[in-house]
């Protein structure tokens, strides 16, 4: 076989070094064939050592083509650096290319507990009718709880509350009726307020209790008021919350801080006062507790009983909670439960 002429090893070197260059996939592999060719261990660079070898007339021609050649591979390079880093860029660019019109992502939406709905329904009817929001201390003394709203020391009233005493003076409130007193202490009539707030009472967790709950307290003290007056307000919430077809009735009770006592009833939404077993069989369930302000309570707040008079009423928003909803076991809305808490 004829030994090659340098020309065509120039060619044949030309063609595997563009081909290696087009080849490169990234500026790594683009570097290796630059060494492989053009770096001091390079073909091209052996070449040209072995032109020693040649005849001398044919070195200038022979140098001229492989200094063509390293002018052109450089540029192939050039060229070739230049592609792969546009494209690099280009991939770039797409993988961090943000939709903008993507939808965003949804906040997460809380709800307002049951408690809440009904307080603030509570709260709603009687802002409507002229009545003040206040609150009052949770933590007592024994004479705002139970003195000065007419029950004193020994009193078998107290029996029906059973305290968390703190220290002989000091107790948990088992009711928002002392926040009456503390209203009545400090300004003068006429009074119009509701106290919604926390209560507390020495009673084991069941379904119809619970060692905390909640109630609203009112207050109403003027000239002239009426048990009509009580009934009037009282009626009319009580439509509010659960619908003007529902029937209410007034029985006569007892309180030692109001004269007359009432507690009001609604008819049962269930069986509509024929009777079942959400009501046991009454046909009604009790709502509030109710009646005109004692004398000796006013008297302890030093107003005139001749001058002016009242009446308050209690509820509890957990009893109220569980009727308007038809929940039947109170624990369920302290238990946080949010399968539960979701149906609101
Ligand atoms: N404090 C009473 C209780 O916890 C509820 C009550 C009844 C409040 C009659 C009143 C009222 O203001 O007049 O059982």
């Amino acid at each position: 076989m004829m030994p090659k002429t340098m020309d065509q090893e120039i060619e044949a070197l030309r063609e595997r070094a563009l081909a290696a260059i087009a080849a490169a996939q990234d500026v790594k592999a683009l570097e290796d064939a630059r060494v492989k060719f053009l770096g001091k261990k390079g073909e091209l660079t052996l070449l040209l050592r072995s032109m020693g070898e040649l005849p001398p007339e044919e070195r200038p021609v022979v140098g001229k083509m492989v200094n063509a050649l390293r002018d052109e591979l450089n540029e192939a390079l050039e060229a070739r650096r230049s592609e792969l880093e546009e494209a690099a860029v280009a991939a770039r660019l797409a993988a961090e290319a943000i939709d903008v019109t993507l939808p965003g992502k949804r906040l997460a939406k809380g709800g307002l507990h049951p408690l809440s709905q009904v307080l603030r329904e509570i709260q709603e009817v009687f802002v409507g009718l002229g009545f003040e929001v206040v609150e009052g201390p949770e933590i007592e003394t024994d004479y705002y709880n139970f003195e000065a709203l007419n029950i004193p020391p020994h009193h078998p009233a107290r029996d029906m509350q059973d305290t968390f005493y703190i220290t002989e003076e000091l107790l948990l409130r088992t009711q928002t009726s002392p926040v009456q007193i503390r209203v009545m202490e400090s300004r003068k009539p006429p009074v119009r307020i509701i106290a919604p707030g926390k209560v507390y009472r020495v009673d084991a967790a069941d379904a119809t209790h619970s060692p905390m709950f909640h109630q609203v307290e009112g207050l109403l003290i003027d000239k002239n008021v009426t048990m009509g007056d009580l009934k009037g307000t009282l009626a009319e919430f009580a439509h509010a919350l659960f619908g003007k077809d529902r029937g209410v009735r007034f029985r006569p009770s007892y309180f030692p801080f109001t004269e007359p006592s009432a507690e009001m009833d609604i008819e049962c939404g269930i069986c509509r006062g024929s009777g079942c077993r959400f009501c046991g069989g009454e046909g009604w369930l009790e709502i509030l507790g109710a009646g005109m302000v004692h004398p000796n309570v006013l008297r302890a707040v030093h107003y005139d009983p001749e001058e002016v008079g009242g009446f308050a009423f209690g509820m509890g928003i957990e009893r109220v909670a569980l009727l308007k909803y038809g929940i039947d076991d109170i624990r369920l809305l302290f238990e946080s439960d949010i399968r539960f808490l979701r149906q609101f």
